[in-house]
């Protein structure tokens, strides 16, 4: 399904991403969640995106051309007490402008640890996507590591907790970058609004 993943190039700001002529699909959320592993998982490669069990291994968007139609990028992580405070202060606003700034970007993919209750770092960024209307999806990552009622149960809370915020529930995912869950939903996601972006709907 993905034929061609090419790494591109890192950046540390928005004006150095490569054109905006693609629509791009990003993936953000806390240290460790799983975003360089699930971009590996969705691509079919094994060492595209470089992952770690070190939190703060991603330190720069990092964009990945699939099939030359469409990027992947992926992010540094949030949250994480570790990096220097003034790693941290020049992080935040890096995300935070290529967020509001970059032209093209079809949606972010939201990662959230499933075995974790609804954090309120995450909860606040996301009601921050919505202040400013940045579409994205939510995935549910390392869905192997507990059972299958343990998953329906926190995701149970969290479309709750979602409910008190949201009118309409966003896209959700759940996936496992080691049984390889959610792949082809998440391509299949991609691929409709890679559908309607070649159709000018955007
Ligand atoms: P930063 O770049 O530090 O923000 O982290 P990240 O979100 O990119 O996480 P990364 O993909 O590097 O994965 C962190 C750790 O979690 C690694 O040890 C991975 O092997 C492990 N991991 C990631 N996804 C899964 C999963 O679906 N299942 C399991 N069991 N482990 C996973
Ligand atoms: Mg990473």
């Amino acid at each position: 399904m993905v034929a061609k993943a090419e790494f591109i190039k890192s950046s540390v700001n928005v004006d150095q991403c490569p054109s905006h002529d693609k629509p791009e699909y990003a993936f953000i959320g806390r240290s460790n969640v799983g975003k360089s592993s699930l971009i590996n998982m969705i691509t079919a490669r094994k060492n595209l995106a470089k992952t770690s069990s070190k939190p703060g291994k991603t330190q720069l968007i990092n964009h990945f051309c699939i099939d030359d139609a469409w990027y992947l990028v992926d992010l540094p992580g949030y949250g994480w007490s570790k990096v220097s405070k003034k790693t941290r202060a020049t992080w935040g606003p890096m995300i935070e402008k290529y967020l509001l700034e970059r032209k093209n970007l079809a949606c972010l993919f939201v990662l959230l640890d499933t075995r974790l209750e609804p954090q309120s770092i995450d909860y606040d960024f996301i009601e921050w996507l919505g202040e400013k209307q940045i579409p994205f999806a939510l995935i549910f990552t390392k869905a192997d590591k507990q059972s299958a009622n343990q998953n329906a149960k926190i995701l149970a809370v969290h479309k709750r907790q979602l409910k008190l915020v949201w009118e309409y529930l966003p896209e959700i995912f759940i996936s496992s970058s080691v049984d390889h869950r959610g792949r082809s939903e998440v391509l299949e996601y991609i691929s409709s609004i890679n559908q309607d972006w070649s159709n000018d709907k955007y």
